[in-house]
Formats: C-alpha cells, structure tokens, sequence
C-alpha cells in the first residue's frame, strides 16, 4: 500500500532529523531475560534487558518522534496504523500461536488475541477521521467557542502477561492516531510477544517512512518500572496489572500530576436468577471461568445464583466441567492450558487451602494435575469471606446462593473491584434493573452473555479497585489527549464575560 502523494512522510516533514541514529534499532540491553513456555517450563528463549541507559534513549528517541508526530494530520497518522493492521491480519497466525506458546493460552484464543489488535487497529484508522470537538455559542457578540484536542506527548504502556499483545494495541494505536509517540513496557514473563509486535511496528514505521512511534523498554527491575512511571516526560501511564501495583503507580502519577489510566484486578460475578436459560448461562460461565485458566481480568470469578436453581445448575457445570479437556494449549481439542507460573500455581493452591479451611466446600476440582496444569475448581462459598472477595488469578468459581435480585445485585457489588458483571434472566424488568443506576456497580454491565470477551467497540474498564481508567472502543481516545477551550473575538469591541464592566 502506498500513501498518497500528499501525504507521505516527506511531504509532510515527518522524517527524523538523524534516521541513522535509531531508525528501527535494537539496542543489545544489558543481562539476560528468559522467556518460559508454561506448558513445558522450558526456556524458549532468552532476550536482553534495558538499562537505565537504555530507558533514556527510548525516552529521548519517542520525545524527538513526538515532535513531529503531533504535527502529521491525524488521516495521516491512521496510515501509519492501517498499515500496521495489514501486517496484523498477514502474520495472525504466527502471532497467535506465539501468544499461545508464551502465555499458555489456547491457540484459539491466541488468534482471537490478534484479531483483538486487527479490531482496535481499524477501530482507530476511522477514528483517525473523528477526533471531534464541541463548538459552543458564546455569550459575547462576535466571539467563537469551541474546543479542540491535541495530543499529549509520549505516553507510557504497561502490559501483564495475560493479554501480551491486545491490551498494548488498545493503548497504542489509539494514542498514536491520537499524535502521541508510544513507550511498551511489557510483562517481563512475556517478552517474545512484545519483540515480535516490535518488529511489525518497525516495519510498519519503516514503510510509512516514520520513526520512534512505537518503541519498546523490556525490564524486569522494578527500580527501572518506577523510573518509567516516574518518568515527567511521559505526562500519561497506562497500566495493566494488580490493583495493589496500580495503586502504586496511581500515587506516583498523583506526585507528579501526571494522568494515569488503570486497568486493574476484576472479581467478576455472573447473576443467574429464577428465570434464566440455564443451558445459555453454562455455557457462558464455562468461557468465563474456564477460559484463558481464568487468568483475564474480566474472569467469571463469583456465581451469585437463585436459591431455586442452585442445585440444578451446579449438577449442569459439574457435567460441563468434566468435558475440559486440559493440556497442551496448541492442540486444537484443549480448552485450557497452563498457569502462567509456578508462583501462581503456589496460589491457586493457597487459595483452595483457604477455601477449605473457611469450611467451603469444593464441588469439582482443587488440584493440580502436572507442570503447570490445575484443575478447573468449582466451590461453594460465602461472598463475605476474605479469599472470595480477593481476585485469584486462577480458574477457580466461587458458587453463591442468593434470594431475590436486589440480594444478588447487593453481593455483587459487594467487592473491592468493579470491571465487569453480567446476568442471565428472561425477565426485561429484571435486566433493566441490573443495568440501571441501582444495578451493577461495575464498568461492565451484560444480559445474557457471560464477564468475558468484550468486543473493543466499547469503553473498557471498571471501576473501585480496578481504577477507573477506560481504554479501547467509544469516547476512550479522549484520555489519550488533552482538551483546549477556545475563544475567538473577531469584532471591535472587548465585551467581559459575566456582564463585567472593568474601567471605561
Ligand atoms: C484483560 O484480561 O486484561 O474482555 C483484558 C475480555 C478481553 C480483554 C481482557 N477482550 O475478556
């Protein structure tokens, strides 16, 4: 695909000043990082670490793209991102498997994690067309109000492991057709994902004729992270992570009046209630809780059920969860694959000791199998006790009885998180009841379809302990800029707003 005439990077005045210095360069990094494949634990490969050198070089290097970046009409900044989702769609397969392999994520949802980026990417070329501002009507004759949106500078992106490439793709692309330069700092535990992405986006760079866009900071040294969020040339950090880190990152941001966006911990409940389609609401709860080994933010983690279909619902997941078929995430029949890690393995099993030792009952599963694999865990539980209302990273479902509606909604609600929530009813005023201001708590509100897999054309995020922040689909673009209040008297006179008369 060729740009048009008008718009190439040297029309446009786009190219770096020194090319040579940092065009799409590697730089070697200092010690070793080793990517694990967690369905075997063997190291597939080891890559370098940024150094504090390293960190000021991408810094300067992203400073310098922004420059001119914020210049470059934004049609001609979606270019720049049209071409990356060529790329995408072209190497989907190999991207997807490589999520798969680094993640433990099953190769299916390795693919679905790549169209994610495909579906944001053209998401963020028509938005290159929209970045919209208000006009208002002044009170002033011959005066003109509006507002419009520039960008912010280089913006800051920190990944988890579990969405290795997705969630950076929300961030970046929208940021750039925004007129922002981007720095990745991925998840240490899934290196090989961000190299990779790197790469598309050095070519994609290359062929647009820019440089310093995108740029990546691999690092496992949580010295350097606080450095990166730290950072007053980054006046915007967006996080993917704990809430407990996310706090962390709120308060340095705060000290330095810095925006972040948080995308943090989710403890996602389903509500089933006297009405629902029991065979829909299984299937739902399967992907929730099950899929990705329940290691999404968006994980279906509490069941809040009708006292009158707890007994026949349970009998249905029990049947449901002994079809998971678990192993290795690139054969096509698995469901679900590995943990990410030993140290999750370690909480998954702390957590069923918890269960137990509330006096919980585990209905199906609680153990782990071999390597990395767990069983998917079915538990009856209470909402109030302290292991429920925390997020494991794990699958494990927490079963909860409840009375009527209002209950359910009260214990979902009920929990330090508020990123998604569903319910499954054939009942309208109890739908609209879920999804109204004395409904569901969280940023993420579903009839009839399960916490999981939101589509990209919506705000994503939540609200509590998963801090706020809004990323993707809708209005989200506009946390990426900052907002300008125009006023423009094209008369003689100097009218004062509010009627003020000051001198003659
Ligand atoms: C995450 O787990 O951090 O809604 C993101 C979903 C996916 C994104 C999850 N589209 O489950």
């Amino acid at each position: 695909m060729k740009p048009r005439d008008d718009l190439t990077a040297s029309a446009l005045n786009l190219q770096p000043r020194n090319p040579a210095a940092y065009a799409n360069s590697w730089l070697a990094g200092t010690g070793e990082l080793a990517s694990v494949n967690p369905a075997t634990e063997e190291v597939i490969a080891v890559t370098g670490k940024a150094s504090a050198q390293d960190h000021e070089q991408v810094m300067q290097n992203a400073r310098e793209a922004f420059s001119r970046w914020r210049m470059a009409p934004a049609p001609k900044r979606g270019e720049l991102v049209r071409r990356f989702a060529e790329l995408l769609r072209a190497n989907k397969e190999a991207l997807g498997t490589l999520v798969s392999i680094e993640t433990g994520k099953i190769k299916q949802e390795g693919l679905g994690e790549v169209q994610e980026m495909i579906d944001i990417a053209d998401f963020a070329v028509g938005q290159s067309r929209m970045l919209y501002g208000l006009t208002m009507h002044s009170e002033r004759p011959m005066h003109r109000m509006y507002e419009q949106w520039h960008p912010l500078g280089v913006v800051g992106v920190i990944t988890a492991f579990n969405f290795p490439v997705a969630v950076w793709a929300w961030n970046a692309f929208i940021a750039a057709i925004c007129g922002n330069a981007v720095v990745w700092k991925p998840s240490p535990k899934t290196p090989l994902c961000a190299i990779a992405v790197q790469h598309l986006a050095n070519q994609a760079m290359r062929e647009c004729e820019v440089s310093g866009i995108f740029s990546l900071l691999i690092t496992d040294s949580n010295e350097l992270a606080e450095q990166f969020v730290a950072d007053e040339r980054m006046p915007l950090i967006s996080f993917t992570g704990s809430s407990a880190v996310g706090k962390r990152v709120a308060a340095i941001a705060a000290g330095k009046m810095k925006r972040c966006l948080l995308e943090c911990s989710g403890n996602n409940a389903i509500i089933v209630d006297e009405t629902a389609d029991l065979e829909l609401a299984t299937r739902a709860i399967l992907f929730g809780a099950v899929g990705t080994a329940g290691q999404r933010c968006t994980s279906t983690r509490r069941l809040i059920v009708h006292e009158s279909r707890l007994g026949e619902l349970r009998d249905k997941l029990v049947r449901a969860y002994k079809q998971v078929k678990i192993g290795d995430p690139l054969d096509p029949e698995t469901l679900m694959g590995p943990l990410i890690d030993r140290s999750a393995v370690e909480r998954f099993l702390q957590t069923i000791a918890e269960i137990r030792a509330q006096g919980g009952e585990i209905v199906y599963g609680g153990n782990v199998l071999k390597g990395l694999l767990v069983e998917p865990t079915l538990a009856l539980a209470e909402n109030d006790w302290d292991v429920v209302q925390r997020e494991t990273f794990a699958p494990i479902l927490y079963l909860i009885s409840s009375g009527t509606l209002d209950e359910a909604i009260a214990i979902n609600n009920m929990a330090p998180q508020g990123l998604s929530s569903a319910l499954f009813t054939n009942n309208l005023k109890n739908a609209e009841r879920f999804l109204s201001a004395v409904g569901s708590d969280c940023g993420i509100a579903n009839i009839n379809i399960g916490t999981s897999g939101a589509e990209i054309g919506g705000a994503f995020g939540g609200e509590k302990e998963t801090g706020g922040g809004r990323e993707a689909g809708s209005d989200s673009w506009k946390a990426y800029m900052r907002r300008q209040t125009n006023t423009l008297n094209w008369g003689d006179e100097l009218p004062l707003a509010q009627g003020i008369r000051f001198g003659s």
